[in-house]
């Protein structure tokens, strides 16, 4: 796809950082299910991965949008678990804290997260509330100056490795999605613990976790946006993420691909490389030209977010398909390692465990084609 010259330095850039920072340890996040150290962190940071899309006023780029995706795009190549730590600093936590947070909250906040000192975490997911959002059933009750929050949020990025969290929670169930209201919630308030940690298939150097919540008070200042709007914050901020989860997505096809190029150009079979049989060149001809295809609809997706137009349908096709994408890729490239890429002794088999979370997070690929169907004129 075409890139302008200044787009294509910063893509490299971005590169040449995850093959010396986050590469090498990339297989050892996974296997021992670990998350990236302080010293990966404060290098992100450090990197400008964190802050891509914040005003400079709030120690951010202010780039385009193009540059978050390449980001995450890049460091997914290579590690998709640190990816989604990218990818939800500026996004799922960014967002919300820009887009809705008052001046002061951005400047307690946001500052924080650009300089990676503080990691963030996004909570709208209950046992209840997977796909069907709205049915949140953690309460608020106002008391005073404060909310009284009680409830379990689960599977969340970052867990209790996050200082700060946006939660949603129900301040008014009689109003529906109306009801539902966005508090920050800082590690350590009083009455908010850690539960279960998931053991996972993939992404295993990212923790997933529950949050539990019991009569645990949160001062008014920190509601963010209006009392009522939680569920459209969350919405609006999930399009956003979704452009994240499908640069994930989209690097781990391209990251499977380039090992796949390298290992068939020197593995022989019959007395001649693999490369040179006709199945593996139509073979990576093909994911070849589906990965330019995501990447065509994801790039142009970010144009449309940059202009400020409505971008939630194109959002939620760029998702979809590139983990669709991601998901062909990974078991047709592992494919033709044969064995090999069975093993651990290549990083086949994670892409393949990794890839296929993206179908799912963020709203599963089920959710995206409601959400497309939905703005296609059916009714
Ligand atoms: N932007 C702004 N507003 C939006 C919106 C958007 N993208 N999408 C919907 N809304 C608004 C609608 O306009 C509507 O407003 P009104 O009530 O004022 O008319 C309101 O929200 C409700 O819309 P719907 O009737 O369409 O809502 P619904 O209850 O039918 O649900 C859904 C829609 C698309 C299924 C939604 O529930 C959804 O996206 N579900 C998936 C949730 C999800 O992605 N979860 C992942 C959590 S994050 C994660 O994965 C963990 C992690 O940390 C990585």
């Amino acid at each position: 796809m075409y890139l302008t010259p200044e787009q294509s330095k910063r893509y490299q850039q971005y590169e040449e950082f995850v093959i010396e920072n986050i590469k090498p340890h990339a297989a050892e996040l996974d296997a021992k299910g670990m998350f990236p150290s302080d010293e990966t962190i404060k290098k992100l940071a450090d990197a400008g991965f964190f802050n891509i899309l914040f005003p400079k006023e709030y120690g951010g780029q202010d780039l385009e949008t193009l540059a978050y995706i390449m980001a995450v795009e890049t460091t997914a190549k290579y590690c998709a678990s640190t990816s989604i730590l990218v990818s939800a600093q500026n996004s799922l936590v960014g967002y919300p804290f820009l887009h809705f947070g008052t001046d002061e909250q951005k400047k307690k906040y946001v500052t924080g997260l650009a300089n990676g000192s503080l990691i963030g975490a996004f909570a709208l997911t209950e046992y209840a509330a997977g796909s069907d959002a709205a049915k949140q059933e953690t309460t608020a009750v106002a008391d005073g100056d404060y909310y009284v929050l009680n409830g379990t949020k689960r599977f969340i990025t970052n867990a209790e490795h996050a200082d700060v969290y946006v939660v949603m929670a129900m301040t008014d169930k009689s109003q529906g999605n109306h009801g539902i209201t966005a508090f920050i919630v800082e590690k350590g308030t009083p009455g908010f613990t850690f539960g279960k940690k998931e053991i996972k298939m993939g992404i295993r150097g990212s923790v997933t976790g529950e949050l539990i919540f019991k009569d645990c008070r949160i001062p008014k200042e920190n509601i963010l946006g209006e009392v009522g709007k939680g569920f459209k914050i969350a919405m609006e901020t999930l399009d956003c993420g979704r452009l994240g989860v499908a640069a994930q997505a989209l690097g781990i096809a391209e990251g499977a691909l380039e090992e796949t190029i390298k290992y068939v150009k020197q593995r022989e079979q019959f007395g001649k490389f693999i490369s040179q049989f006709q199945n593996t060149q139509f073979e990576l001809a093909e994911i070849a030209t589906e990965i330019e295809a995501a990447k065509t609809l994801l790039y142009t997706t970010c144009k449309m977010k940059d202009e400020g137009v409505r971008y939630s349908k194109e959002a939620a096709m760029a998702k979809m398909y590139c983990s669709q994408v991601a998901n062909d890729a990974a078991r047709r490239c592992l494919q033709l390692f044969g064995g090999c890429g069975y093993t651990t002794e290549y990083p086949l088999e994670r892409m393949m465990r990794d890839a296929k979370i993206t179908e799912i997070y963020e709203g599963t690929n089920e959710i995206q084609r409601i959400v497309i169907s939905a703005n296609l004129g059916l009714k």
